[in-house]
């Protein structure tokens, strides 16, 4: 689109739509918040002022600002109100797929031209489902709950959308200081989720092999991975340990390093100890990488004890 985004449509207030508009009036701008009754909306509203009343507590906004925040929050039962002069639209109505047919249909009918339209779909391929006419203009952002902390947004674009609305929504997206990841192609489930699938996956394994309780599979996660990959990602976190103890741990539990571990295992790239695995840190000092570390670590847990204390 051209020009600067002010006004934003949230269509849906419910766990996400209500975030999404906090999020964005939070960021200065203006946002029509759409559901079908007063209740949902009256709800999202309670919603939005709470999470702000808890950060004014944690000192990330002051306590004046919530008034200002809640002011750039309009709400309506009737789609056109917010939908007629937005210049982006977030669609968060619950997943099923012909409700979002019908829903991109009207706001076809009733958005500026050049508004984009954004799905937060969790699992369909909205891109193929809108009209020709609709399709350059039709992406998906797909935030993660509650979508006015989480920092990554998952934008997967179809073949038909312009270059103009992924520009459109990658910019949006870095003004509302998330991390956005372009993702080019659609995967069901797209990318995180996959993720929480394997980890789910695992958690029902060890319950049904009778090891742990569901309340020990999750202080073993919560506890450990959760707080290292939360500073660094799978491939960090492994350079960091060393390839060729992430390779035998895996032959101990039966499963065959996959080829790109291998072979690195196989040139003697081990990561971190050995200046190149995954990454390459030949240039880096290790024991700075080291201290980089343990400092984000360590201010991770300083709040991690904080949270679990209150
Ligand atoms: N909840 C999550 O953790 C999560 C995370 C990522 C993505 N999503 C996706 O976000 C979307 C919304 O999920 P949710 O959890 O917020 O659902 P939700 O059920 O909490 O909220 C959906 C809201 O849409 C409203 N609605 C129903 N029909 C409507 C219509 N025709 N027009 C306008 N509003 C209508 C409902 O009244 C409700 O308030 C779904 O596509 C979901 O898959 C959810």
């Amino acid at each position: 689109m051209e020009g600067k985004i002010e006004k934003i449509a949230v269509i849906g207030a419910g766990v996400m739509g209500s975030g999404l508009a906090q999020l964005f009036a939070q960021n200065g701008y203006q946002v029509g918040l759409h559901d079908i009754t007063e209740g949902a909306l009256g709800a999202a509203l309670r919603r939005s002022r709470a999470n702000l009343e808890l950060q004014a507590e944690l000192g990330w906004i002051s306590s004046e600002e919530i008034e200002t925040i809640m002011g750039r929050i309009h709400t309506s039962i009737d789609m056109a109100d917010v939908a007629s002069s937005a210049d982006y639209v977030i669609e968060a109505v619950p997943e099923d797929l012909n409700l979002k047919k019908r829903v991109f249909k009207r706001l076809g009918e009733l958005c500026p031209s050049h508004a984009t339209l954004a799905s937060n779909t969790s699992t369909f391929n909205v891109m193929e489902e809108v009209d020709e006419e609709q399709a350059e203009r039709v992406l998906i952002t797909h935030f993660f709950n509650p979508p006015q902390l989480i920092p990554l947004v998952e934008v997967v674009h179809g073949e038909r959308t312009s270059r103009a609305a992924i520009e459109t929504t990658l910019d949006l997206l870095n003004s509302v200081k998330k991390r956005p990841l372009l993702i080019g192609k659609y995967l069901p489930g797209f990318v995180v989720n996959r993720f929480q699938l394997a980890i789910n996956g695992m958690a029902y394994a060890l319950l049904q092999e009778g090891v742990l309780t569901p309340q020990e599979i999750d202080i073993a996660i919560e506890s450990s991975i959760s707080l290292r990959l939360a500073v660094n990602g799978p491939f960090a976190t492994m350079d960091l340990g060393g390839l060729d103890v992430v390779a035998a741990s895996a032959r101990t539990m039966g499963v065959e390093p996959p080829p790109p571990l291998k072979e690195l295992v196989d040139r003697g790239e081990l990561g971190v100890k050995t200046g190149k695995g995954f990454y390459d840190y030949r240039e880096k000092d290790q024991e700075e990488i080291l201290r980089q570390r343990d400092y984000r670590l360590m201010l991770l847990l300083d709040s991690w004890r904080k949270g679990r204390e209150s």
